[in-house]
């Protein structure tokens, strides 16, 4: 089922007096529970098209519907509070906070319905990616760059939302890490029916998806099969 749809969607940055465009007139459809990852040369558009699809820039041309609506229709801060999350590189988690405090900073803006007690809610979010009480309850930035990551995605799921977008998430990680994020990430569209869609540069994540989509001259293409 149809959960995200682009229409032509047009982006460029203005380049001295002229105006480049990234994305040309891109259409595509991401489904619900299907995990997806986005290949591209760097300087490509992946991280301008994440954006456009997380609300954070409003497209030049063209529309993005979610659940069928319009992103105007539905309000742009209500879109990013309720309907999507964005897994970062660098993590973008609020330093001076605990990761539970992250988890309930969220948690806490959304109108989704959550249960009662959200504390007890994050902290069994957190402890399901390897981040037991004692850590969760310490600054975030005294935790590894693999344990901030996994904060990074249980503040992702803890809204329940239909739509985790990640840019680039094991960039930063050892290769081991990087496989237990991806499996993470993996379960989410699996286990919560989530569309998931995760920019990498990496063969072996762009491998384990459902769908592989290139971007390549402002247009996503699917790649049939695996890359070798
Ligand atoms: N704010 C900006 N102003 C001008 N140019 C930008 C801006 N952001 C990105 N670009 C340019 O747009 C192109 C696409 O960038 P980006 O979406 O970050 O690509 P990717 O994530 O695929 O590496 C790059 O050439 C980049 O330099
Ligand atoms: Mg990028």
């Amino acid at each position: 089922m149809t959960l995200l749809q682009l229409e032509n969607i047009s982006y460029g940055y203005i380049d001295g007096t002229k105006k480049r465009i990234i994305l040309n007139e891109l259409s595509y459809n991401f489904e619900k529970g299907k995990f997806y990852t986005i290949l591209g040369p760097s300087g490509s558009g992946k991280t301008t098209l994440l954006s456009l699809i997380g609300a954070l820039e409003k497209t030049q041309g063209g529309v993005i519907r979610f659940d069928g609506k319009k992103l105007e229709d539905i309000g742009y801060t209500n879109y990013r509070k309720n309907n999507q999350a964005i897994v970062f590189q660098q993590f973008n988690l609020i330093t001076y906070m605990t990761p539970l405090e992250n988890l309930l900073n969220v948690m806490n803006i959304t109108s989704n319905e959550l249960p009662k007690d959200k504390e007890k809610t994050a902290l069994a979010l957190l402890n399901r990616l390897g981040i037991v009480e004692s850590k969760a309850r310490r600054n975030v930035m005294t935790l590894s760059g693999g344990e901030q990551q996994r904060v990074a995605i249980a503040r992702a799921l803890s809204t329940n939302v239909g739509l985790i977008l990640a840019d680039e998430p094991t960039g930063n990680l050892d290769s081991a890490t990087q496989r237990e994020i991806v499996a993470i990430l993996r379960s989410l569209a699996t286990d919560y029916d989530t569309c998931v869609i995760v920019v990498t540069h990496s063969d072996e994540v762009a491998n384990t998806s459902d769908i592989q989509l290139h971007l390549r001259d402002g247009k996503l293409i699917e790649q049939k099969g695996n890359i070798s």
